[in-house]
């Protein structure tokens, strides 16, 4: 197994991620396998607590593990499942070094970070590497571990050692360290001194940089690549610059014109024409080919599509990353270009309109004008009605559009609403004594624990029988009789209310029926509409598992809705769909039983 360490000097959020998940991309073009692991030096156990508007996105891997967004970023470029392991952070270090303490593993010696937190670090990052993460169900060849923050705080310490010894735990052949930094332009010119601060106290702290990746907003001079290079004390070849580009998707082709590839190989010793098999080197060859092709046609596209999101957290649009990353894959696709207007949903409450005149009538002008409407997942009661308006004027306008999870669910509380003549359907998320609950509580579900008591995870969706006659998002996946998508939810569509909904037929958009269920049936999982362009709900988030070379399907559907491309797509889909997952992640309860001896 050979590591390859992402640290980051200077200031965080300089794409520290996307270079470590380039560089993990580039290997796998030569038919490497590789997995991922992310360092967060926080003391929370999981992301799931910490609130979207804190920390962005919190993203939910197929064992429902509850993650940092950056995950994502690994999955997305890789095309790899990562489980709830791969992500560690200080909390769960801590918490696993105590729990042995308490178990009295340690025979009563003092408990100390060095060596006893440190070789658990080393011990997590040995284990968790060896996991399959891929279709071959194979051990990888190669693990990039990020390491969250940046070298030198308080924080990262402990992770800073842990490595530093665990370069000769697994030895020098094994082991490189990417450091990225950054280089400010000031008054025009390329200023190399944080850098040059950064690698003295990554040196300090026992660290030897094989490539230093120099973020700068343009390219690198070669004399500030010469300066680098004699005042950090490496070759020029290991300085890479990596600019602003117009697309993350561009960074991976950076990275390897300056020769990243060849150089690992070198570093790292690896014996391609022994290691990797014919059939992977194969593999490897494919992805580089259509990874160019999709960037090289990103770059003709001229034509735009577009979308208006309508949602909640819009003030940190981290806090939707995925999903607009699920529309980018989509116009990706379509070769459009995608034009992402943000609508805070409770500006579109009639409130607004005393309250923020302006804001309120500039987010109708974007409604108005919408091409296409997206109404992603949230929680809590604040602007839930300007999402239900959203909802209504797409499908009375018969605009395209995609609700997930919460946009799912007000969607229905729409229909119930305007057109079933429930007048006071609501969501007991949102109204605690509301008279005609459409969506409530999962029963299984305790309400009084806030962390870890969610409907989390990849879950079947089982499409009925009629859905094949007529369904647009049925066919975007392939027609496919069951799908698997992965869903964070306390809340669910009422089921006693299900035949009322289903039953009822509006003249403008038809009915709206829920075509896609839990595998015992009970769970509404999938909505759409009958007599409408492109009107689909989901209680899961597919978002998730979209990757740029296989976008996902509902997403597909919205953006070639908008760009009036839905045939066409739905024609390619069927020959082509595959799902994102493993085989071996789904496998259905009652399958897994017959199965066993
Ligand atoms: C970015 O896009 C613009 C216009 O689409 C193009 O002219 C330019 O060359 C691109 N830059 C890079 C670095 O690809
Ligand atoms: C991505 O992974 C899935 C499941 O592991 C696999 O079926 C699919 O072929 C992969 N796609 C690419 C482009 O490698």
């Amino acid at each position: 197994m050979k590591y390859i360490v992402v640290s980051g000097g200077v200031i965080s959020g300089i794409g520290k991620g996307v270079i470590a998940s380039s560089t993990g991309l580039l290997l796998k073009t030569l038919g490497l396998r590789v997995t991922s692991i992310k360092i967060d030096p926080y003391m929370n156990i999981d992301a799931g607590t910490m609130a979207p508007t804190e920390h962005g996105e919190v993203f939910v891997l197929n064992d429902g593990g509850e993650v940092d967004l950056d995950l994502g970023n690994y999955e997305r470029y890789l095309n790899v499942t990562l489980s709830r392991d791969n992500n560690i952070t200080t909390g769960k270090i801590y918490r696993e070094v105590i729990e042995k303490e308490r178990r009295g593993d340690y025979l009563g010696k003092t408990v100390q970070i060095v060596p006893h937190l440190t070789n658990a670090i080393q011990d997590w990052i040995e284990r968790v590497s060896l996991l399959p993460v891929d279709e071959t169900g194979e051990t990888p060849d190669v693990c990039i571990i990020e390491l969250g923050g940046t070298v030198g705080d308080i924080e990262s310490a402990p992770f800073v050692e842990a490595l530093r010894q665990f370069q000769f735990r697994v030895g020098q052949d094994n082991f490189a360290l990417i450091h990225v930094s950054l280089v400010p332009v000031i008054g025009g010119e390329q200023k190399t001194k944080p850098t040059q601060a950064a690698i003295r106290d990554l040196r300090g702290l026992g660290l030897v940089p094989d490539m230093i990746a120099a973020r700068c907003a343009t390219p690198l001079d070669h004399a500030v690549i010469n300066k680098l290079s004699m005042f950090c004390h490496v070759g020029p070849n290991q300085v890479l610059g990596v600019h602003d580009v117009n697309s993350t998707y561009h960074v991976p082709l950076l990275l390897e014109q300056q020769g990243m590839v060849k150089f690992f190989e070198r570093r790292l010793n690896l014996d391609l024409s022994r290691d990797v098999s014919a059939p992977m080197k194969e593999k490897g060859l494919e992805l580089r080919r259509r990874w160019k092709e999709l960037t090289s046609a990103q770059e003709r596209t001229v034509d735009r599509v577009e979308i208006v999101l309508v949602g909640k957290y819009t003030s940190l649009q981290d806090s939707y990353i995925s999903v607009v990353k699920a529309l980018e894959h989509a116009s990706l696709r379509c070769q459009r270009k995608l034009v992402l207007k943000w609508v805070e949903s409770s500006d579109l409450e009639p409130q607004a309109e005393t309250d923020r005149p302006v804001e309120y009538h500039q987010a109708w002008q974007h409604l108005c004008s919408a091409k296409g409407i997206i109404v992603p997942g949230g929680f809590g009661k604040r602007g839930t009605e300007g999402m239900i308006t959203a909802a209504r004027w797409a499908r009375e306008k018969k605009i395209p559009f995609f609700g997930i999870c919460l946009g799912f669910q007000v969607a229905v509380v729409e229909f119930a609403r305007n057109v079933c003549g429930m007048f006071d359907a609501g969501s007991e998320e949102l109204d605690d004594d509301c008279k005609d609950p459409v969506v409530v509580y999962m029963p299984e579900i305790s309400r009084t624990h806030l962390g870890g008591t969610m409907r989390l995870g990849l879950r079947p969706t089982l499409f009925s029988d009629e859905s094949k006659e007529w369904s647009k998002i049925r066919s975007l996946y392939g027609n496919e009789p069951t799908i698997w998508e992965r869903h964070r939810h306390r809340y669910e569509i009422n089921p006693e209310k299900v035949t009322t909904i289903e039953n009822t037929r509006d003249s403008v958009s038809g009915s709206l029926k829920f075509i896609g269920r839990n595998e015992k049936g009970e769970r509404m999982q999938v909505a759409e509409l009958t007599d409408h362009p492109y009107f689909v709900g989901m209680q899961a988030h597919p978002e998730l598992a979209s990757r740029p070379l296989n976008p996902s399907p509902p997403f597909l559907g919205l953006v070639a809705a908008a760009a009036g491309l839905l045939d066409e797509q739905m024609e390619l889909q069927s020959k082509q769909y595959t799902p994102p997952h493993p085989k071996s992640s789904m496998i259905l309860e009652s399958e897994a039983s017959s199965k066993e001896p």
